[in-house]
Protein backbone atom coordinates (compact mmCIF):
# COMPACT_ATOMS: atom_id res chain seq x y z
CA UNK A 1 0.00 0.00 0.00
CA UNK A 2 0.94 3.10 -0.96
CA UNK A 3 0.11 7.36 -0.69
CA UNK A 4 1.37 8.89 -4.14
CA UNK A 5 0.83 12.80 -5.01
CA UNK A 6 1.60 14.21 -8.14
CA UNK A 7 -0.14 15.89 -10.78
CA UNK A 8 -0.18 15.47 -15.02
CA UNK A 9 3.45 15.34 -15.91
CA UNK A 10 3.50 13.28 -18.14
CA UNK A 11 4.51 10.30 -17.15
CA UNK A 12 3.24 7.01 -18.54
CA UNK A 13 2.40 5.53 -14.38
CA UNK A 14 1.05 8.95 -13.39
CA UNK A 15 -1.60 9.03 -16.36
CA UNK A 16 -2.64 5.40 -16.00
CA UNK A 17 -3.09 6.16 -12.20
CA UNK A 18 -4.82 9.60 -12.89
CA UNK A 19 -7.15 7.78 -15.05
CA UNK A 20 -8.14 5.05 -12.29
CA UNK A 21 -8.96 7.97 -10.53
CA UNK A 22 -11.16 10.03 -12.57
CA UNK A 23 -12.69 6.96 -13.09
CA UNK A 24 -13.69 6.25 -9.18
CA UNK A 25 -14.51 10.04 -8.89
CA UNK A 26 -17.11 9.39 -12.31
CA UNK A 27 -19.01 6.39 -10.39
CA UNK A 28 -18.56 8.06 -6.93
CA UNK A 29 -19.56 11.83 -7.56
CA UNK A 30 -22.86 10.91 -9.66
CA UNK A 31 -24.10 14.70 -10.22
CA UNK A 32 -20.41 15.89 -11.35
CA UNK A 33 -20.71 16.27 -15.03
CA UNK A 34 -17.44 13.65 -16.18
CA UNK A 35 -16.18 16.17 -18.42
CA UNK A 36 -15.58 18.54 -15.52
CA UNK A 37 -13.75 15.73 -13.92
CA UNK A 38 -11.20 14.94 -16.48
CA UNK A 39 -10.51 18.19 -16.93
CA UNK A 40 -10.08 19.30 -12.99
CA UNK A 41 -8.40 16.21 -12.63
CA UNK A 42 -6.17 16.41 -16.09
CA UNK A 43 -5.72 20.06 -15.61
CA UNK A 44 -1.76 20.83 -14.33
CA UNK A 45 -2.56 23.36 -11.73
CA UNK A 46 -4.45 20.62 -9.53
CA UNK A 47 -2.25 17.83 -7.66
CA UNK A 48 -3.62 14.28 -6.76
CA UNK A 49 -3.19 12.28 -3.45
CA UNK A 50 -3.86 8.49 -3.79
CA UNK A 51 -3.82 5.75 -2.33
CA UNK A 52 -2.49 2.66 -4.24
CA UNK A 53 -2.61 -0.71 -3.22
CA UNK A 54 -0.93 -3.70 -5.83
CA UNK A 55 -0.45 -1.40 -8.34
CA UNK A 56 -4.51 -0.02 -8.38
CA UNK A 57 -5.74 3.03 -7.57
CA UNK A 58 -8.00 2.47 -4.19
CA UNK A 59 -9.00 6.37 -4.32
CA UNK A 60 -7.91 10.05 -4.04
CA UNK A 61 -8.19 13.64 -3.30
CA UNK A 62 -7.62 15.92 -6.28
CA UNK A 63 -6.94 19.79 -5.35
CA UNK A 64 -5.97 23.21 -6.52
CA UNK A 65 -2.83 24.88 -4.51
CA UNK A 66 -3.18 28.66 -4.29
CA UNK A 67 0.50 29.03 -3.42
CA UNK A 68 -0.11 33.16 -2.97
CA UNK A 69 -3.20 32.49 -1.06
CA UNK A 70 -1.43 29.09 1.26
CA UNK A 71 -4.89 27.42 0.72
CA UNK A 72 -5.61 24.60 -1.19
CA UNK A 73 -9.06 23.66 -2.48
CA UNK A 74 -10.33 20.29 -2.10
CA UNK A 75 -11.89 19.42 -5.90
CA UNK A 76 -13.14 15.65 -5.31
CA UNK A 77 -12.34 12.87 -3.28
CA UNK A 78 -13.43 9.63 -3.13
CA UNK A 79 -13.17 5.81 -2.25
CA UNK A 80 -14.11 2.97 -4.77
CA UNK A 81 -16.97 1.65 -3.35
CA UNK A 82 -15.92 -1.87 -2.01
CA UNK A 83 -13.37 -0.10 0.24
CA UNK A 84 -15.14 2.33 1.81
CA UNK A 85 -15.55 3.08 5.75
CA UNK A 86 -12.03 0.66 5.86
CA UNK A 87 -10.15 4.00 7.24
CA UNK A 88 -8.96 4.67 3.73
CA UNK A 89 -10.32 8.19 3.51
CA UNK A 90 -9.19 9.14 6.65
CA UNK A 91 -5.44 7.73 6.07
CA UNK A 92 -5.89 9.64 2.62
CA UNK A 93 -6.42 12.99 4.24
CA UNK A 94 -3.59 13.01 6.96
CA UNK A 95 -1.54 12.54 3.78
CA UNK A 96 -2.86 15.12 2.00
CA UNK A 97 -2.43 17.54 4.64
CA UNK A 98 1.17 16.83 5.35
CA UNK A 99 2.08 17.23 1.91
CA UNK A 100 0.01 20.07 1.38
CA UNK A 101 2.20 21.49 4.77
CA UNK A 102 5.48 20.59 3.97
CA UNK A 103 5.30 20.86 0.12
CA UNK A 104 3.20 23.31 -1.00
CA UNK A 105 3.85 25.52 1.79
CA UNK A 106 -0.32 25.59 2.83
CA UNK A 107 -2.28 26.32 5.99
CA UNK A 108 -5.52 25.61 4.94
CA UNK A 109 -8.03 23.81 2.96
CA UNK A 110 -11.79 24.91 1.68
CA UNK A 111 -14.22 22.43 -0.06
CA UNK A 112 -17.90 21.95 -0.86
CA UNK A 113 -18.57 18.97 0.63
CA UNK A 114 -21.60 17.03 -0.63
CA UNK A 115 -24.36 16.67 2.32
CA UNK A 116 -23.65 13.53 2.38
CA UNK A 117 -20.25 13.64 2.86
CA UNK A 118 -20.48 16.39 5.90
CA UNK A 119 -19.90 14.00 8.89
CA UNK A 120 -16.57 12.75 6.79
CA UNK A 121 -15.21 16.35 6.69
CA UNK A 122 -16.02 16.98 10.42
CA UNK A 123 -14.17 14.09 10.99
CA UNK A 124 -11.09 15.52 9.37
CA UNK A 125 -11.14 18.57 11.20
CA UNK A 126 -13.22 20.45 8.63
CA UNK A 127 -16.04 22.88 10.19
CA UNK A 128 -18.50 24.75 8.44
CA UNK A 129 -17.58 28.12 9.85
CA UNK A 130 -14.74 29.49 7.92
CA UNK A 131 -11.96 31.88 9.58
CA UNK A 132 -10.39 32.20 6.49
CA UNK A 133 -9.99 36.31 5.78
CA UNK A 134 -12.67 36.49 2.39
CA UNK A 135 -9.97 38.47 0.84
CA UNK A 136 -7.57 35.21 1.15
CA UNK A 137 -10.20 32.95 -0.75
CA UNK A 138 -12.77 35.22 -2.66
CA UNK A 139 -12.40 35.50 -6.15
CA UNK A 140 -10.09 32.11 -6.01
CA UNK A 141 -12.67 29.63 -5.87
CA UNK A 142 -15.98 29.40 -7.29
CA UNK A 143 -19.05 29.42 -6.06
CA UNK A 144 -20.81 26.16 -6.36
CA UNK A 145 -24.45 25.39 -4.67
CA UNK A 146 -24.78 21.64 -4.64
CA UNK A 147 -22.46 21.65 -1.15
CA UNK A 148 -21.56 23.11 2.17
CA UNK A 149 -18.24 25.50 2.13
CA UNK A 150 -16.28 23.80 4.90
CA UNK A 151 -12.69 24.87 5.83
CA UNK A 152 -9.74 23.07 7.72
CA UNK A 153 -6.43 24.63 9.43
CA UNK A 154 -3.70 22.33 9.06
CA UNK A 155 -1.51 22.29 12.59
CA UNK A 156 1.68 23.57 11.51
CA UNK A 157 3.49 20.87 13.76
CA UNK A 158 1.37 17.85 14.13
CA UNK A 159 3.10 14.68 12.67
CA UNK A 160 0.21 13.87 10.34
CA UNK A 161 2.01 10.77 9.26
CA UNK A 162 4.55 8.59 10.02
N1 LIG B 1 -20.89 10.50 6.41
C1 LIG B 1 -20.55 10.46 7.70
N2 LIG B 1 -19.47 9.83 8.18
C2 LIG B 1 -18.69 9.20 7.27
C3 LIG B 1 -18.98 9.19 5.90
C4 LIG B 1 -20.13 9.87 5.46
N3 LIG B 1 -20.47 9.91 4.17
N4 LIG B 1 -18.03 8.46 5.27
C5 LIG B 1 -17.18 8.06 6.23
N5 LIG B 1 -17.58 8.51 7.42
C6 LIG B 1 -16.93 8.32 8.71
C7 LIG B 1 -16.59 6.89 9.01
O1 LIG B 1 -17.65 6.22 9.65
C8 LIG B 1 -15.39 7.06 9.91
O2 LIG B 1 -15.79 7.36 11.22
P1 LIG B 1 -15.00 6.75 12.50
O3 LIG B 1 -13.61 7.30 12.39
O4 LIG B 1 -15.78 7.27 13.65
O5 LIG B 1 -15.06 5.28 12.32
C9 LIG B 1 -14.71 8.30 9.35
O6 LIG B 1 -15.71 9.03 8.66
C10 LIG B 1 -13.60 7.99 8.40
O7 LIG B 1 -13.97 6.89 7.59
P2 LIG B 1 -13.03 6.30 6.48
O8 LIG B 1 -13.17 4.80 6.47
O9 LIG B 1 -11.66 6.84 6.63
O10 LIG B 1 -13.73 6.92 5.21
P3 LIG B 1 -13.77 6.33 3.73
O11 LIG B 1 -12.54 5.57 3.42
O12 LIG B 1 -15.06 5.63 3.49
O13 LIG B 1 -13.77 7.68 2.87
C11 LIG B 1 -15.36 9.06 1.70
C12 LIG B 1 -14.78 8.64 3.06
C13 LIG B 1 -14.25 9.66 0.85
C14 LIG B 1 -16.43 10.12 1.95
C15 LIG B 1 -15.92 7.80 1.00
O14 LIG B 1 -16.89 7.20 1.81
C16 LIG B 1 -16.52 8.06 -0.37
O15 LIG B 1 -15.84 7.97 -1.37
N6 LIG B 1 -17.83 8.38 -0.45
C17 LIG B 1 -18.53 8.61 -1.70
C18 LIG B 1 -18.05 9.83 -2.42
C19 LIG B 1 -18.18 11.11 -1.60
O16 LIG B 1 -19.19 11.38 -0.97
N7 LIG B 1 -17.12 11.93 -1.63
C20 LIG B 1 -17.07 13.24 -1.00
C21 LIG B 1 -17.84 14.20 -1.82
S1 LIG B 1 -17.51 15.89 -1.43
C22 LIG B 1 -16.12 16.27 -2.34
O17 LIG B 1 -15.62 15.47 -3.07
C23 LIG B 1 -15.50 17.63 -2.19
Amino acid sequence: LKFVCLSNDGIDQHMVWLIGLKNIFGRQLPNMPKEYIVRLVMDRNHKSVMVIRRNQVVGGITYRPYYSQKFGEIAFCAITADEQVKGYGTRLMNHLKQHARDVDGLTHFLTYADNNAVGYFIKQGFTKEIHLEKDRWQGYIKDYDGGILMECKIDPKLPYVD
